[in-house]
Parts: structure tokens; C-alpha cells; sequence
């Protein structure tokens, strides 16, 4: 089993991208930490199929305390994290002219700071480990920029040049710090979407989990500081 004796800390883990990769990560042999501000019973449910090495926990990612004390919980019962994936994310569509500072401070604290709380907290003991895969999720919005998305964008830019630095401070730790940045992406991959991409379609949450368990994996030891843009060859926009 190519996650077998990992432990995969998981955040945004009830929905979407999160639950994908926590449900590969179990398939694949990792215990699993799920994180998320929603209720994580489905995907909980889900997992028992493949492991009991499953926890969830409830947190708010953009409280300092709330990302500290899941660690913590987390080291507890697991005693290692090996791999923290900072999924989760909000991405409010945002007519910038007319949005207000209380929604970009919303945006900034969970996409930029829920990320380095998380990064922080479980920094002390990957390096103790002399081994850590921390995996960023960001988006094409903070490469090119969207017009609909003005600070959810700047976050995301954010994410991928905290990722960039960070990679820089730890990868002589046995630790590696890489970004995934989705394009569109839509549950079934349907055809919804399609003519933001070459490839003709959105990305399933598959497609991006799939990325996310490559740079999380023991195959991508010399992959550190990268942005993988996993977009099906997006058109401009
Ligand atoms: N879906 C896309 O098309 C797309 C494209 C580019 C990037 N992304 C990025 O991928 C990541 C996941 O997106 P998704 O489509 O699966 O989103 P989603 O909305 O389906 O799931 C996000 C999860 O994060 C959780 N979450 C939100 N705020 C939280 C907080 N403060 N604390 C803890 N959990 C919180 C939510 O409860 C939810 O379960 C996000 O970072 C998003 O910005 C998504």
C-alpha cells in the first residue's frame, strides 16, 4: 500500500476536493485525519469501509487555537502527522467595486491564514520526524487572476508564494511544501464548465486528488516549492 504507516491530516474534508483525497489517502493505506467546519459523518462513514484509523474533527480553520488544538489531538492519537493537506477553502464570487473589507478579511482568514496555522502547528513535530509533505491547495485564480473572484485571487497568489518561501525554509527537513492549484472542477467532471478548458470539461474531485496524493507521496521526494496547475490546459480568461 503506497500510504501505509502515514498519517494524512486533511482539512475541508467533508465535501468536495477534501473528501476525495481523504477517502484516496485511506484506499491507499494512510490513517486519516479529517478537519472541517461542516459535518465530516459522511465522509467518516465512507472511510470505515477501508480503515478504522479514521478521526475527524471539528474546527475552524481561521482560529489560531482551533488549528493548534486539532493538531494536538491529532498527534495524540496518531503520534506522527506526516502529511498535512490545506484544503479547505471559501471562494465568494466578489464584484470588487462594490464588496466590502469584512468579506476580503473573511477570505484572507481562512485561505491565507488557516493555511499557515495548520503549516505552523504541525511544523514542530515533521521536523522532529525529519519527514513532512505538506500539500497547499490553491487555483488558477491566483495565477492569472479572476475578475469575479478579486480576493479570493490575491489569497490564492498568497497560498502559492507561501508555499514557494515556505519550501525554501524546510526542505533540508525531510519536509516538502507543494501547491496544487485546480482549475474548474465539478463533481462528475461533467461537461459544465468546459469551455474554460482545452481538454473540453471540468476536472472531477478525483483528478485533483490524484495530484494531491503524488506531491503527498514518498514518489515526489525531490518535488519542493512547486505550483501544479491541474486545470485540463485552461483557456485564458
Ligand atoms: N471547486 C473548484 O472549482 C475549485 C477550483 C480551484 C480551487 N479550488 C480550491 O479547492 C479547495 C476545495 O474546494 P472544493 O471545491 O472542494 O470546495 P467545497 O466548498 O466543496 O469544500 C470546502 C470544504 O472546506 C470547508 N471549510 C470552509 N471553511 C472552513 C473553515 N474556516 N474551517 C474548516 N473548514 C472549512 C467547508 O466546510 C467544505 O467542507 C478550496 O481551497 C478551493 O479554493 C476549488
Amino acid at each position: 500500500m503506497r500510504f501505509a504507516g502515514k498519517t494524512a491530516f486533511v482539512t475541508g474534508a467533508a465535501k468536495g476536493i477534501g473528501k476525495a483525497t481523504a477517502i484516496s489517502f485511506a484506499r491507499q493505506g494512510a490513517r486519516v485525519v479529517l478537519a472541517d467546519i461542516a459535518d465530516l459523518t459522511e465522509t467518516y462513514e465512507q472511510i470505515q469501509l477501508y480503515t478504522s484509523n479514521v478521526m475527524k474533527i471539528s474546527l475552524d480553520i481561521s482560529n489560531e487555537a482551533d488549528a493548534r488544538n486539532a493538531v494536538e489531538a491529532a498527534l495524540k492519537r496518531f503520534g506522527r502527522i506526516d502529511i498535512l493537506v490545506n484544503n479547505a477553502g471559501i471562494f465568494p464570487l466578489s464584484d470588487f467595486v462594490n464588496s466590502t473589507s469584512e468579506q476580503w478579511k473573511k477570505v484572507i482568514d481562512v485561505n491565507i491564514l488557516g493555511t499557515m496555522y495548520l503549516s505552523h502547528a504541525v511544523l514542530p513535530s515533521m521536523i522532529e520526524n525529519h519527514y513532512g509533505r505538506i500539500v497547499n491547495v490553491g487555483s488558477v485564480a491566483g495565477v492569472y487572476g479572476l475578475s469575479w473572484f478579486v480576493d479570493y485571487s490575491m489569497s490564492k497568489g498568497a497560498v502559492i508564494a507561501f508555499t514557494k518561501a515556505l519550501a525554501k525554509a524546510v526542505s533540508d527537513k525531510g519536509i516538502t511544501v507543494n501547491c496544487v492549484s485546480p482549475g474548474s472542477v465539478a463533481p462528475e467532471g461533467s461537461d459544465v464548465m468546459k469551455e474554460f478548458s482545452f481538454v473540453g470539461r471540468a476536472g472531477t474531485y478525483d483528478e485533483m486528488a490524484n495530484v494531491i496524493l503524488f506531491v503527498a507521496s514518498d514518489e515526489a521526494s525531490y518535488v519542493s516549492g512547486q505550483n501544479y496547475l491541474v486545470d485540463g490546459c485552461r483557456k485564458q480568461m
